[in-house]
């Protein structure tokens, strides 16, 4: 009889662990060093950054950026064992200075203060962390290996082969996404004394923009419109002289101005626009649904 109760007793602590650990969103399986390297050469990682790994696994990505790049960083891993593994493997290569691991979700941390994301971890847990990285400062990197942000296309992908690759067909897609700042809103310019302020509506959705720009009563939608952190880029067809010229305008986005240039055939002038009013920027999960502003 007291066995059974001792047996019983044993099966409810294991049940009642067994509901407080949490599960992986994702199994550990290692990111081989050829993909490591091209997702830190993607993100741009240099000394100055602070790398975050999402499920960090044995560590191997924040240890490559600071033993390679220089980088500070941290990593966030369920398993105890392989934080321990990481802080392990940080110690023998020299590089325990400069990064930690822990032991936790990776939905219970402060990911504000990362340069650079990287990530290898599933579609569902990417889709769920969108909103907080699109908080993320305008700029701030985010790197993922194999699974992609769902509707949000990212700045740059690469496809490269990973012969005895662990997991899937040995190859691996690298994909990186520029956070963006929000440059929605209507821009008002001049494009030199004595001519008519030029002004542009526009909407964002993610880091693209579209719209037009209104001169003389007219609007001319912005071609190859984006942002790329705080850098907003786009170009227009404008009459000068009697002729439709493109311009290519490119600027730095900092509050509610952006500042930079505008090039056109034979033409390279100072960029000045402020902004007077917020407009659309669509970060939602649905399908993008807007409409081109006339
Ligand atoms: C596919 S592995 C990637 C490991 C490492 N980042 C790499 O690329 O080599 C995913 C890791 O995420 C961890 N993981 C899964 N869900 C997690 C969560 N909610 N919080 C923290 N880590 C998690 C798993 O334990 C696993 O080690």
């Amino acid at each position: 009889m007291i066995a059974m109760g001792k047996r019983h007793l044993a099966v409810c602590v294991l049940l009642l662990f067994a509901a407080s650990a949490r599960a992986a969103d994702a199994p550990f399986v290692v990111t081989l060093p050829t993909v490591v390297d091209t997702m830190l050469k993607m993100g741009g990682v240099t000394a100055g950054d602070y790398v975050i790994d999402l499920g960090s696994g044995d560590g191997r990505i924040v240890i490559a950026a600071a033993r390679q790049h220089g980088a500070r960083g941290y990593g966030v891993e369920l398993d105890p064992n392989l934080v321990n593994t990481a802080r392990r493997e940080a110690q023998r290569q020299g590089v325990a200075d400069r990064v930690t691991f822990e032991a936790e979700n990776l939905f219970n941390i402060d990911i504000s203060k990362a340069s650079v994301i990287t990530m290898y971890i599933g579609e569902s847990v990417n889709l769920r962390l969108r909103p907080a990285l699109l908080k993320l400062k305008p700029g701030t990197r985010i790197v993922s290996h194999d699974f992609d942000l769902g509707n949000w296309p990212p700045d740059e992908k690469v496809t490269i082969p990973v012969p005895g690759k662990p997991y899937g067909p040995p190859r691996s897609d690298i994909m990186l996404w520029v956070v963006p700042a929000d440059a929605s809103g209507r821009w008002r310019w001049s494009m030199g004394e004595g001519t008519a302020p030029l002004e542009a509506q526009l909407e964002q959705t993610f880091q693209m923009l579209a719209g037009a720009v209104h001169a003389a009563g007219r609007g001319v939608p912005v071609q190859d419109a984006r942002v790329r952190g705080e850098q907003v880029s786009f170009s227009v067809m404008l009459e000068r002289g009697g002729r439709a010229l493109r311009h290519e305008f490119k600027g730095r986005l900092s509050g509610d101005t952006i500042e930079g240039e505008v090039r056109a055939e034979g033409l390279q002038a100072p960029w000045r626009a402020r902004r007077s009013a917020r407009g659309k920027w669509h970060t939602d999960l649905a399908p993008a649904k807007f409409e081109t502003p006339r």
